[in-house]
């Protein structure tokens, strides 16, 4: 039996978030340069779309560009922005075809300004659909996303428009960028690293972590099915015992 045939689909995870890690790598053991990896990424963004679009996944997340990726070498920098520009462009018939909703979180005003339009133009276009919401981490640093909620909120205290006490984890979690997303319940990682790195970490508190050793660009519908029957195979137990849960 295949994968997806094993997965019981009334039991999926609402929202998957992935690290897609390893470009670089696996470009390297071609002996080609780093961006053939990402141009190969590509390919991998497009099965994670339609694996999690045949089985009706409500929400995706892909780390596509953090705020320390700044800090690459400028070439590979603007490589990764046109690549992101052309893919938009090239994608959004697909998009609309599937019904797809296109969504960003992070600081996007430090795009390109081509960047910036095509990613606008794209969220505006697909803003009725009503499918999958495919959301592009770009520029985006979870701890800056924490620290501008507890700014935001501590504006609002200034103001008077609410006391210290009214905050609570809700109100919290609704100034984040993804206030109107439900939290990831699988994050999965590519290429064998074990890390987080600075990726929704608040909302991260319950997911379940999946770490496969396959780099991004190798990346196909069956890993991603793969990672969701290993979600189903593991007890969520938020804190309570074996036997409040079964
Ligand atoms: C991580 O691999 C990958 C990135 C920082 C860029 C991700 C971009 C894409 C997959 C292509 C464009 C995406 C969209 C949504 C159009 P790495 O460079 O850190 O690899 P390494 O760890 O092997 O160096």
């Amino acid at each position: 039996m295949n994968y997806i045939e094993q997965i019981d689909t009334s039991r999926l995870p609402q929202h998957i978030a992935i690290i897609m890690d390893g470009n670089g790598r696996w470009a390297k053991g071609k002996g080609k340069l780093r961006i053939f990896g990402h141009h190969n990424g590509v390919r991998s963004v497009r099965e994670a779309i339609e694996g999690s679009d045949d089985l009706g996944i409500k929400y995706l997340t892909l780390y596509t560009f953090s705020s320390e990726n700044w800090n690459r070498p400028k070439f590979e920098v603007s490589a990764i922005m046109e690549l992101l520009i052309g893919t938009i462009h090239k994608e959004i018939a697909n998009l609309m075809e599937k019904n797809v909703r296109l969504n960003t979180i992070g600081d996007i005003e430090m795009l390109p300004k081509k960047a910036h339009r095509e990613l606008t133009d794209a969220i505006e276009k697909t803003s009725k659909n009503t499918g999958l919401t495919l959301t592009l981490a770009l520029s985006y640093s979870s701890r800056r996303e924490i620290t501008q909620a507890a700014k935001s909120l501590a504006l609002k205290v200034e103001q008077g428009l609410i006391k210290a006490d009214d905050i609570d984890e809700k109100m919290f979690a609704d100034n984040l960028y993804t206030g109107d997303m439900p939290d990831p319940e699988l994050l999965i990682r590519t290429s064998g690293e074990f890390r987080v790195s600075n990726y929704l970490l608040w909302q991260i508190a319950y997911a379940e972590l999946y770490f496969t050793p396959k780099l991004w660009p190798d990346f196909r519908k069956d890993d991603l099915f793969e990672a969701i029957l290993d979600f189903q195979k593991r007890e969520r137990r938020f804190g309570m015992i074996s036997e409040q849960v079964n």
